[in-house]
């Protein structure tokens, strides 16, 4: 029987939303396309049925309409975080100086290079199977990516030139991460989730170095949960950056948007 004909397609497919998985349909094209032999598909769908995330399995994430490589362990970018692209990309124009802390598989870097053409990129993770991944993704669009603990390994040039500094902290509280879907709290790294007793300890410290960083008029940009972003916007306050919150029904996403004054 080949695999890529429709009994293939119907059993991959039963066999999946026999396992709960409700996008059964579209996964099942997903793997299919995946697999180079019907061992490794059976293999594939073994492992999704076992709960690992798709992407884990295939390899990469749709991301901003780009294929992101996301190697197993690495935070996957979700679907809400095009939001925070899109206001980045608002800000930014073409030559742009961005910094993308807590990169992960270093989507966001990847999809403001994809939106604004040629930018100045810098990604940062401390999360070695990260920083891997991420330099495979930022290699397509010439940026340069380090590991360490958010701003120490970027190079001291950098400062006070930053337009744009994304960050996607971990912003998940302590207590909630045993009530997360098993495929994060499983299968992504702890540090990519945990951000402390409020979920906020890593955007603080971000927020805290931020205006030694950013450019006069620069921008730093996180996601927050729409109950948190209230006490993200006085952290942002307290540090010297003029604060702004802005939301999506659409993607159930809240970013909050921190500005140096241009002057001062
Ligand atoms: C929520 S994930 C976001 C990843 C990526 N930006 C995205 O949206 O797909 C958070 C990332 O922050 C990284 N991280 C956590 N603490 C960090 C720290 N102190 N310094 C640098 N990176 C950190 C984790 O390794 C993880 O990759």
């Amino acid at each position: 029987m080949d695999f890529h004909d429709d009994a293939g397609y119907t059993l991959v497919v039963t066999r999946l939303r026999a396992a709960g998985c409700v996008f059964a349909e579209e996964e099942a094209r997903l793997l299919i396309a995946a697999a180079r032999t019907p061992a490794e598909l059976a293999a594939m769908a073994d492992r999704r049925i076992a709960g690992l995330p798709l992407e884990h399995i295939i390899g990469w994430a749709e991301f901003c309409g780009l294929r992101i490589t996301v190697d197993p362990g690495v935070f996957v970018p979700r679907r809400r975080t095009e939001f925070l692209v899109r206001q980045a990309a608002a800000f930014a124009r073409p030559g742009a100086v961005v910094v993308d802390l807590c990169c992960g598989s270093g989507a966001l870097g990847v999809a403001l290079a994809a939106a604004l053409g040629r930018i100045e990129l810098h990604s940062a993770d401390i999360d070695p199977a990260a920083v891997r991944c991420a330099r495979r993704n930022v290699a397509d669009v010439l940026g340069r990516v380090y590991e360490g603990d958010l701003y120490e390994p970027l190079p001291a040039t950098l400062r006070g030139r930053v337009d744009i500094l994304v960050a996607n902290t971990p912003y998940v509280p302590t207590e909630a991460i045993r009530l997360l879907p098993p495929e994060a709290r499983l299968h992504e790294a702890r540090v990519a989730l945990d951000g402390g007793a409020d979920g906020l300890d890593v955007q603080r410290r971000v927020a805290a170095e931020a205006p030694l960083w950013l450019a006069p008029g620069g921008h730093l940009l996180v996601e927050a949960s729409g109950r948190q972003a209230p006490q993200t916007v006085e952290i942002f306050a307290r540090s010297g950056l003029t604060p702004q919150v802005i939301g999506s029904d659409e993607l159930d996403a809240t970013v909050v948007i921190g500005t140096r004054p241009a002057a001062g």
